[in-house]
């Protein structure tokens, strides 16, 4: 272990290797072929990542940034110190650097299922800032969790940015923020990034951007099934697919088979028909009202909500009782 990583406490839950296994196996064993999402996320995934994050199509990170960096102070004043700042899915800690300098917390929690870019970006962060203490947490999030404890420190505040919850089902997302809300404790609150619903051109064009970044993003999932699983999908024959479904009220991305085939996944083999889509990601879009409801269902009071001067993104302050 470098000296650079030794400021960070590492607790490691992991996915083992045959989580990731049975999943795929489950997932392309249904009539409509599904891949779980939080899989996108190895080395490269989480690198290409960053990447969409910066497209000029890609408007929800530089948006809620924006946000975040008007609402900092007033989000410290309802927060107040001395917190456990717990980040769910932290990837490269790009926009909780924007609450550190203002909220002073006694700690900052990290929790990423990415291994090597979480260790990454906690020890760099744990350099710039000697005196925070921070923890790196590599674990699934949405499975079963209990956070390390803090003695001393004031109630937790989650942070959970960049529309990840639109990433749920409305019920699974109902359910994550059920877990979150335990997680977080008696007197708990939460910072959350939600993407509004908008101009469908919009959207569709933010998960399609020109350059294909997204494409290989959605295509590295078949490339890690590669890699990982001993697969052998050709992914020259597999085409990125997004389109924004008005009902359900969500992006839909797809990976879609150009031709009939098979490919053979740790020893198992599946077919694809001519044109058949495996679904890797929802993204659901909300209204300001529509994700207060949702909030309120599952126990948390909408204390504030901020958005954008052109109505695009929004981020939430929510509390507990
Ligand atoms: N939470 C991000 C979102 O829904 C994740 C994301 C962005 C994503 N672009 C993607 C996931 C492309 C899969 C494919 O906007």
């Amino acid at each position: 272990m470098s000296a650079r990583r030794a400021a960070v406490e590492v607790h490691d839950l992991a996915p083992e290797q045959e989580d990731f296994r049975d999943a795929v196996w489950a997932g392309l064993g249904r009539p409509q072929k599904t891949l779980p999402c939080k899989f996108f996320y190895d080395a490269h995934g989480s690198a290409l990542f960053d990447a969409i994050c910066e497209l000029p199509e890609y408007y929800p990170t530089r948006t809620e940034l924006s946000i975040l960096r008007d609402c900092a102070d007033e989000l410290a004043a309802l927060a107040g110190p001395g917190r456990v700042l717990v980040e769910y899915g932290s990837g490269s800690s790009t926009k909780v650097r924007l609450l550190l300098d203002t909220l002073s917390p006694a700690a900052y929690m990290a929790l990423d299922i990415s291994r090597e870019h979480l260790l990454a970006a906690t020890a760099a962060l744990a350099q710039e800032r000697p005196a925070l203490r921070v923890l790196a947490v590599c674990a699934d999030y949405t499975g079963t969790l209990r956070l390390p404890e803090i003695p001393g420190s004031a109630a937790r505040l989650g942070f959970f940015p960049g529309s990840t919850i639109g990433n749920f089902t409305p019920l699974e997302a109902a359910r994550f923020l059920g877990a979150m809300h335990r997680q977080l404790g008696p007197g708990g609150a939460l910072v959350i990034g939600v993407d509004l619903k908008k101009d469908p051109a919009i959207l569709e064009a933010a998960y399609n951007d020109a350059a294909g970044v997204t494409a290989a993003f959605n295509l590295n999932l078949l490339e890690r099934i590669n890699r990982e699983l001993d697969g052998d999908f050709d992914l020259a024959a597999f085409a990125h697919r997004a389109v924004y479904n008005p009902q359900a009220g969500r992006v839909e991305m797809h990976l879609e088979s150009t031709a009939a085939r098979h490919a053979t996944v740790a020893g198992r083999r599946f077919a694809f028909a001519a044109g058949e889509r495996i679904h890797t990601e929802n993204s659901y879009k909300y209204t300001v009202a529509q994700f207060q409801q949702l909030a309120t269902q599952t126990g948390f009071h909408p204390r504030r909500v901020w958005t954008d001067p052109a109505g695009l993104f929004s981020v939430h302050y929510l509390t507990r009782a």
